[in-house]
């Protein structure tokens, strides 16, 4: 039998998180769920156990991503198990949503470290490896509000801007290899991240959403899927959106 090939997604506990690696799994590909949860691995498992009750057989790995040598111990923890890592979803991200004249620096670095620092830390270390063998997929999850800008998230606004710039740049330095890099912009889909946003602020976002409602999970997975099969080795450097119609340029 072929190896299967190994996906590694970032957050991969979370709200869209779980959603890209049950999608992966059901494509046949081995995932890797990478999780921070502030070191709390009982909570990990717990979700490990859910998934397997759901028929979905998914690894975890524990990283800061924040932290180099944090992600590099994961890394190598993967690498060594079960073997080089072709797929890396960087899904993992937070928001810490304050308008700019409150926003203290700690905010502000929390977001640029987490969100966008980590596509350095994490996509650093896996790079050579794809490259050695000629084949790799990254796919990088942005935001609508990377794209349009956000009132209460200069911060996580500016994360995710960046992230598509990173994208572009590093899809240019590995396209002879086999290796594509892109970008997913989700709107704002039905996850505990959105519902932290105050109601009447959550309706208002609503009402500028053309397809009339927030987006699920699924709908996210679904393009990541899309971009990680060996199938779409043509389209590298890219940024889809997929946001109910809420920006579109
Ligand atoms: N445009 C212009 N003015 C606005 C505004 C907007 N969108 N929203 C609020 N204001 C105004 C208010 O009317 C108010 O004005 P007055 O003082 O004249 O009454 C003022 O701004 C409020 O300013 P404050 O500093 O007091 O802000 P606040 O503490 O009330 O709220 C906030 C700040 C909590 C960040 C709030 O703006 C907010 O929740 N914004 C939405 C953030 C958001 O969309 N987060 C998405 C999280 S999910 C995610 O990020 C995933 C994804 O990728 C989509």
């Amino acid at each position: 039998m072929e190896k299967k090939r190994i996906a590694l997604v970032t957050g991969g506990t979370g709200g869209i998180g779980t959603y890209i690696c049950r999608e992966l799994a059901n494509k046949g590909y081995q995932v890797v769920a990478g999780y921070y949860s502030n070191g709390n691995k009982d909570r990990a498992v717990e979700w490990q156990k859910e998934q397997a009750r759901d028929g979905y057989d998914i690894a975890i790995a524990f990283a800061d991503i924040r932290d180099y040598a944090s992600c590099e111990a994961c890394i190598d923890g993967i690498t060594k198990e079960m073997g080089t890592i072709d797929i890396l979803v960087n899904n993992a991200g937070i928001t810490r949503d304050t308008t700019f004249r409150k926003m203290q620096p700690y905010q502000w670095h929390e977001v640029i470290d987490a969100n966008l620092s980590s596509m350095f830390n994490v996509t650093r270390l896996v790079i050579n490896g794809m490259l050695d063998q000629n084949f790799g997929r990254i796919i990088n999850i942005s935001s609508v509000n990377g794209q349009k800008g956000q009132f209460g998230q200069a911060n996580y606004s500016a994360a995710k801007a960046g992230i598509h710039g990173f994208t572009k740049a590093l899809a240019q330095e590995v396209a002879r290899k086999g290796v594509t890099v892109n970008t997913v912009s989700p709107g704002y889909i039905a996850t505990s991240m959105i519902m932290e946003v105050a109601e009447e602020v959550r309706n208002e976002i609503l009402k500028g959403i053309p397809v009339g409602r927030f987006g699920a999970p699924e709908e996210i997975a679904r393009v990541v899927s899309f971009l990680a099969a060996d199938e779409s080795g043509f389209i590298t450097g890219s940024n889809i959106a997929a946001n109910g119609g809420q920006h579109m340029f």
